[in-house]
């Protein structure tokens, strides 16, 4: 149904706003806050507690922690409130008040070679988590869609993904400190022609480090390209190091140089078409593509020194220009709204920066994958993994530095962990993984202050390049144009997300690694040459390597050193103590506790009865009383 804002308005004003509620009834909305002493009628309502509970009402911006209810609020004052409100818009299922789809059945993305065919098909899906969905209720790995060809492309998941957009901004700078040797902040088109583009893993002296060769600065072939690896997208700039939007190669008129996004995120596109870099990019345009939910971000469409960067978000990740969402904000109301609606499906400014810095804060902060346990086959796999020459491309371990903002050498000025809390997972003694929380912030009264330290990032098996495995993984588009390169897929997790490769095409991690050719073809001799027991002690390993229910993960939350077998929160016993953000809120949810279902049986409801405290519903900037998705504050 399309209800325009203004239809919403004339409601309000007509009925009120009890009325209108009653009259959208729970049928309308996908949340359930109910527990069983609700009724039915009213509330949707999920003993479980697992479902989406809080109505949707769009998150206002600000960079002020003491503003109750705002993004920066929720981040740096409430930052387990802000994780869980960022999960639920990841696994919200959008409904039609809420301006999802508007397109169906177009298509999406940047064209093809043939200059006409799409990259994708949009508005199929309300929900990141409908994709993102293994395990449930996590930023999971999913289905296979249809994406660029007709072979289509598999749904990745994002366990530690805030790492993964870390250590793209620190390829970033130190490719950078080999390339722009005058640091005038971009690398000039002669500026160290030739260059082999080298950097490492570690710093000097840690074990493990190896080159990462990621081409040669410049134009050595001819082709006013630099020969750079495919991962790098190019950003051409000026002689004043002004981006120069249309420019795709060095023989443009006014390119002086060029710089670049190491795009970390993906699998991988053909004719250097953008791939966003940054988790806050690639929401914006999934929200798009997928749900037909046009985000309107100043942080992801203003670029303050016309050099290509966009801001930095309020979670501290630089955004690029190349992930610009449609909705600019061109035409907005007295209060801001974005009268823009690029759908045209007469709900307006359907995503907002504040949405954003939300989703964004959830899916950095998402916990890494975990290891099982490393029995002696998986050990002796891990050997004989190296020794394939697997490692080459499948990266073991990673490093970033601390924070250094103050640096005289802009390639200097590296960001540390800005992440406000890791997950340690360790195998018990029967196997059961086990969480300890590790804060990584400190705290008095007031909001939180990150620590922005240095992080080991052991067991991801990337070395994030883009290789050419042969025509086994290749993928010939929608147009008939052939993708050869695709960027190593991180093995962690692997263990856990079947089916594999770009595509899903390889049911089994065995028939994935059979299908390494190109590049990767003495790696599989070695691989193939290897006795089957051997090559069962691989996979082993790689088997090891799993994701798991973040929520039922049975994790010390009171640093007392053990895991209770029934934690109290609020005074309700809720079993077992487990990664729950819920008990961590400011305001820590109350669960309803033992009630009797409706098939006789006595059950713990974990339904939530304090939602609208511990979630901040009531707080002035979140308060939404006419129901219209907006907070009253944000007044047309
Ligand atoms: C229709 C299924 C689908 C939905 C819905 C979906 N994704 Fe994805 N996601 C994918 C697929 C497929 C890829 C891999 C795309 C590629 O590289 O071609 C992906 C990749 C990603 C990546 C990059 C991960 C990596 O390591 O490469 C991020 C981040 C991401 N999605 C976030 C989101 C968010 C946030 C949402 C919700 C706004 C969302 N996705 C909704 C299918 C989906
Ligand atoms: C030349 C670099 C390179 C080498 C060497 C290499 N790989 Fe890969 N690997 C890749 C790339 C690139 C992909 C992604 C291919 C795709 O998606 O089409 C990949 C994908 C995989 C996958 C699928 C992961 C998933 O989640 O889809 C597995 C498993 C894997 N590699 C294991 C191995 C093993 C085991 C070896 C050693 C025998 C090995 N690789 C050697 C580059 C390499």
């Amino acid at each position: 149904m399309r209800q325009t804002a203004a239809a919403t308005l004339l409601l309000t004003f007509v009925f009120g706003s009890a009325a209108l509620a009653l009259a959208q009834g729970p049928d309308f909305v996908p949340e359930r806050p109910g527990g069983a002493g609700d009724d039915p009628a009213l509330r949707n309502r999920d003993l479980t507690g697992r479902s989406v509970k809080c109505p949707r009402v769009r998150f206002e911006h600000s960079t002020d922690p003491s503003a109750p209810g705002t993004s920066a609020y929720y981040l740096f004052a409430d930052p387990w409130a802000g994780y869980a409100h960022g999960r639920e818009l990841f696994h919200r299922e959008f409904a039609a008040a809420d301006g999802v789809f508007g397109e169906s059945g177009r298509t999406a993305g940047p064209v093809l070679d043939d200059g006409s065919t799409r990259l994708a098909s949009r508005d199929h899906v309300s929900a990141c988590g409908l994709c993102h969905n293994s395990p449930w209720r996590d930023a999971g790995a999913g289905i296979t869609i249809p994406k660029n060809g007709g072979t289509g492309r598999n749904t990745p998941h994002l366990f530690g993904a805030g790492l993964v957009e870390m250590l793209g901004w620190q390829l970033r700078l130190d490719l950078l400190a080999v390339g722009d040797r005058n640091r005038n902040g971009f690398i000039e088109s002669t500026e160290s022609r030739g260059v082999p583009a080298v950097v490492y893993n570690v710093p000097p002296g840690e074990p493990g480090r190896r080159p990462l060769e990621f081409g040669r600065f410049g134009d050595g072939n001819g082709d006013s390209i630099p020969d750079l690896n495919p991962i790098l997208h190019m950003i051409y700039v000026d002689a004043a190091g002004k981006r120069i939007p249309w420019a795709r190669s060095l023989s443009v008129a006014g390119v002086a140089g060029y710089t670049f996004e190491v795009q970390v995120f993906g699998f991988g596109q053909r004719g250097r078409l953008p791939v966003p870099s940054t988790l806050r990019g690639f929401t914006a345009q999934a929200l798009d593509t997928h749900a037909g939910l046009q985000a309107c971000d100043p942080t992801l469409t203003e670029e303050p020194r016309g050099d290509g960067l966009a801001r930095v978000s309020l979670a501290g990740a630089p955004q690029f220009m190349s992930a610009v969402p449609r909705d600019r904000g061109n035409v907005r109301t007295p209060g801001g709204i974005s009268l823009d609606d690029p759908d045209r499906d007469g709900h307006l400014h359907e995503i907002t920066d504040g949405d954003l810095d939300l989703v964004e804060w959830y899916q950095m902060n998402h916990p890494r994958p975990a290891r099982s346990e490393r029995t002696p086959s998986v050990q002796r796999g891990e050997a004989l993994f190296a020794r394939s020459g697997c490692a080459k491309c499948h990266v073991p371990d990673w490093r970033l530095p601390a924070a250094n903002p103050g640096a005289a050498d802009y390639t200097r000025r590296t960001r540390g962990d800005r992440r406000f809390f890791d997950l340690e997972t360790e195998p018990g003694p029967d196997g059961e993984l086990r969480g300890r929380l590790k804060r990584l912030y400190d705290r008095k009264d007031g909001p939180i202050t990150r620590r922005f330290g240095p992080v080991s990032i052991p067991d991801i098996y990337s070395d994030f390049l883009q290789h050419d495995l042969g025509p086994e993984t290749h993928q010939v588009q929608y147009d008939g144009s052939t993708i050869t390169h695709f960027r190593t897929t991180p093995l962690w997790g692997a263990g856990s997300t079947a089916p594999y490769l770009h595509d899903g095409s390889a049911l089994t991690l065995e028939e994935a690694i059979r299908r390494h050719g190109g590049e990767a073809a003495t790696s599989r001799r070695a691989w193939r040459a290897l006795p089957a027991a051997d090559r069962e002690a691989v996979s082993a390993f790689l088997r090891s390597l799993v994701l798991y229910s973040t929520e039922d993960l049975p994790t010390d939350l009171n640093d007392d050193g053990r895991i209770s077998p029934s934690y109290r929160v609020a005074g309700q016993d809720t079993g077992r103590e487990r990664f729950n953000p819920e008990w961590l809120f400011n305001t820590p949810c109350r669960i309803e506790g033992r009630v009797r279902a409706p098939d006789g049986r006595w059950i713990t409801s974990h339904a939530v009865t304090n939602l609208r405290e511990a979630y901040g519903m009531h707080l002035p900037r979140r308060l939404d009383r006419d129901r219209d998705g907006f907070p009253d504050v944000l007044k047309r």
